[in-house]
């Protein structure tokens, strides 16, 4: 028997860096990153983020600061959460003109008015008991919450927000929000809906940057993560509701949900990824068991390969300052 010799190979292809970058399928650039922030109205100075290493909550007088060095390096929108230290049974202060909310897009817009702010917009940082709407009878009143949606999405769009983000998982969001912003005009303000948001154990980091207040779970609103069927329903009433753009969160456990929605969908499609992604990450590259340049470029590039056009994520400031 001779030896067998392969006409096809696939290594051709993959001979020299030069070679395989011209046939890369996949890459992503600033273009497709946005930084999600955390903003204090408590504090004085920056404060670490002890589960998410590298990762500030910011004082909110240091913010235009700080919006002015994310433009220099080449960021281009940005996800607003507040921490709260004004919190109630509603979370009423996101709907005050002079809320934390309202400052810190007027904030942002003020210092780098090209900076494209997104509005988390949801209750869980400003509630005591840290769920994302009104509580009755310790369950959410998904109605209440959408009133209350509309007029947290308005102050914020008067503030000048560019993209109203509703992370709440309350049903009929998309449309009461853009309801409520037409009915005062309100045309240009975007909506990009949180649509599949799984109710994933990894949003720890993210519930001590943000200081909640939370006892138990979100499993009453969130979609199940072993759900496939339902989180591909969730993306696709949003859309149907008025939704500009959808999002699936986390990101990289979730890459056949982000391919579903790309197949029945034709709005832009963003992908999250959360803080218990980037902790892990992070955890592993310090204890030396992954190296943190290349799993970075790898776990977003895999995000955008399974269909996201824009990605969340903790990373996009190091990725803006390393040239990507
Ligand atoms: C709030 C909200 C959460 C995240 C974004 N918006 C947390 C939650 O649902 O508890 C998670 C972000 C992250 O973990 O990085 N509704
Ligand atoms: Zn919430």
């Amino acid at each position: 028997m001779p030896n067998p010799i392969p006409t096809i190979r696939l290594k051709r292809l993959r001979r020299t860096p030069a070679t395989r970058s011209i046939f890369r399928e996949t890459s992503f650039g600033i273009d497709d990153l946005v930084l999600p922030i955390f903003v204090d109205e408590g504090i004085d100075e920056n404060v670490e983020i002890s589960s998410m290493p590298g990762v500030m909550r910011i004082a909110e007088k240091r913010l235009p600061y700080e919006i002015e060095r994310y433009a220099k390096a080449g960021i281009k929108a940005i996800m607003t959460f507040g921490v709260s230290h004004h919190k109630d049974a509603v979370g009423s202060d996101t709907w005050q003109e002079n809320g934390l909310v309202s400052r810190m897009i007027r904030a942002a817009k003020e210092a780098v008015p090209e900076m494209i702010v997104m509005s988390d917009t949801c209750f869980c940082e400003y509630t005591d008991h840290g769920h994302c709407g009104v509580l009755h009878h310790h369950a959410i009143d998904n109605d209440a919450t959408l009133v209350n949606l509309g007029k947290q999405s308005v102050q914020a769009a008067r503030a000048g927000a560019d993209f109203i983000a509703p992370s709440s998982a309350t049903d009929g969001q998309v449309a009461a929000i853009r309801q409520a912003l037409d009915a005062e005009g309100l045309h240009e303000t975007a909506i990009l809906s949180y649509s599949t948001k799984l109710a994933s154990s990894l949003y720890g980091p993210f519930r001590e940057a943000g200081g909640s207040s939370l006892q138990g779970d979100r499993k009453a609103y969130q979609v199940d993560p072993m759900n496939r069927r339902e989180a591909l329903r969730e993306s696709l009433l949003d859309e149907a509701e008025g939704a500009d753009a959808l999002m699936v969160k986390p990101a990289g456990m979730y890459l056949d949900l982000i391919r579903d929605i790309r197949n029945a969908s034709d709005l832009p499609l963003t992908a999250y990824q959360v803080s218990g992604e980037y902790a892990m990450i992070k955890f592993a590259s310090k204890a030396g068991a992954i190296d943190e340049h290349n799993v970075v470029r790898e776990s977003i590039g895999a995000i955008k390969r399974a269909g996201a056009d824009l990605i969340f994520t903790y990373f996009a400031l190091d990725l803006a300052l390393q040239g990507i």
